[in-house]
């Protein structure tokens, strides 16, 4: 089928690669000649680990274009995935605006039926807007919408495409799901389950679930807090509760709160929308201020782990993005902290393995470095901010050798606690104890 996939980003690339290579004709459309200019040369603008060989493999076999003519995608396409981003505005509410310019660029260039198919992240009534908007200014040419979420996560974003745990089609006509499962031909014979529901749930769907993950790891983030209180282990805690089926292992790791292009923006649309429908979210509500709040306390816990006071010392940072194997640093939990301890009066000096590129449009005035020896050379506390592999497994000798002081601030629970503390490390992670039985670490 020939498909255009509208927005060339993190989700639109993935989409149309994996797209391609089920067999399907993709053009992949952006408004930033830039990415598309890089994308025909071969460069892949963001890191996504095995994107390149997606992309090539089904550039080389004829199956994937990369384009900026918006109108002829639009004209030669069956159907048209709207992958643009939807950032929050402000007031917490979904900022629409690139999926209306797409809608309205869409009514003007449609001359034959289409699927338009949001896989953007879009408040409930966004499918219905869609339609309303073609409807009014289109030629007559019918067209149906549907919503069908997309839950890659980026670092794993192929693998989460090629074999989802679903997938979610949200239509309001047989057609157009028949369509979608031509579309998944290759899931749908890998026996994935289709959710196939109306087009409000669907969208509905993508904030519930994003919602409910943002909750767990914000739970197991003020178990943490407790555990440091009364002197338990959040990890034997996570462990425990996540051997009960009901519960499950995943996203049970304390840290330093929840960040990145997603869960920020997703809670807080997911309160906004039912806000607007005269419903107080009080937990969704409650996950936005927890989350802020832990970033303040990692700022407090950097400061109390070197004795109270960060003004005029140095804090090593070992990873930048909001997670490992991305270079993405939207809400990364390290703006805030950063932010927090230069506030402060602390000097950072900070390494990240993809996103010192991106971490350089956010901060000028930070030092740096090559790699996680240089970062900690003459720092007061090196602070292992995000679990790259490469941070766990560090030569903690040459770390120790390297820092002012032997002080390891690990956000992430990489180390353990008594290895650090008896290798001479004053050692603060996030809810641990050094022996299960003691508040001192
Ligand atoms: N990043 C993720 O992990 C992820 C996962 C699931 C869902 N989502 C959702 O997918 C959507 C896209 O997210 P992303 O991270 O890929 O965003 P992104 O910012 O990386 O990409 C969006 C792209 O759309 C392009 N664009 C904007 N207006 C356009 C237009 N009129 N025509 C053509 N291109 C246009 C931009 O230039 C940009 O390249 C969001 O709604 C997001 O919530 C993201």
């Amino acid at each position: 089928m020939e498909i255009a996939v509208i927005g060339t980003g993190y989700v639109g690339l993935v989409t149309g690669a994996g797209l391609a290579d089920f067999g399907n004709d993709v053009v992949c459309v952006d408004i930033d000649e830039k990415k598309i200019d890089a994308l025909r040369k071969g460069v892949i603008p963001i890191y996504e680990p095995g994107l390149d060989h997606l992309v090539s493999k089904n550039v080389d076999e004829g199956r994937l274009r990369f384009t900026t003519d918006l109108a002829a995608a639009i004209r030669n396409s069956r159907a048209i995935f709207i992958a643009v981003g939807t950032p929050s505005k402000p007031d917490g509410s979904a900022d629409l605006r690139y999926v209306e310019e797409v809608a309205r660029s869409i009514a003007e260039h449609m001359e034959s039926p289409k699927l338009v198919i949001t896989k953007s992240t879009v408040p409930i009534g966004t499918g219905r807007m869609i339609e309303r908007i073609i409807g009014e200014r289109g030629n007559g040419h019918k067209v149906s919408v549907v919503s069908n979420p997309e839950f890659l996560r980026e670092g794993s974003a192929i693998e989460d495409f090629m074999r989802p745990d679903r997938v979610v089609i949200g239509a309001s006509d047989e057609q157009s799901v028949a369509l979608m499962k031509e579309i998944y031909a290759p899931l749908h014979s890998l026996e994935i389950p289709f959710v196939v529901t109306n087009v409000e749930s669907s969208e509905l769907i993508k904030y519930a679930a994003n919602g409910f993950l943002a909750t767990k790891i914000t739970f197991i983030n003020e178990i943490a807090q407790v555990c440091e209180l009364v002197g338990a282990d959040v990890h034997d805690v996570a462990v425990g509760m996540g051997l009960d089926s009901r519960i499950g292992s995943k996203f049970l790791q304390a840290g330093p709160g929840f960040g990145g292009s997603c869960f920020p923006k997703d809670t807080l649309s997911m309160a906004d929308i039912a806000r607007r429908h005269g419903y107080d979210f009080q937990i969704m509500e409650a996950v936005l201020r927890v989350n802020d709040d832990i970033k303040q306390r990692m700022v407090e816990k950097i400061s109390a782990a070197i004795g109270g006071n960060v003004a005029g010392k140095t804090i090593g940072i070992l990873g930048l993005a909001f997670k490992p194997e991305t270079d993405d640093m939207r809400d990364s939990p390290t703006i805030p902290i950063i932010k927090g301890l230069q506030q402060k009066g602390a000097k950072i000096r900070a390494y990240d393995p993809q996103a010192m590129e991106n971490a350089k449009l956010i901060f000028d005035d930070i030092e740096y470095c090559d790699d996680a020896y240089q970062t900690a050379q003459d720092a007061d506390a090196l602070v292992i901010a995000t679990e790259w592999n490469e941070f766990r497994a560090l030569n903690l000798n040459k770390i120790s050798a390297a820092l002012r002081q032997p002080v390891v601030v690990d956000l992430r629970n990489v180390y353990d606690p008594k290895r650090m503390k008896s290798g001479g490390f004053r050692y603060v992670s996030v809810g641990r104890v050094a022996d299960g039985r003691t508040k001192e670490q």
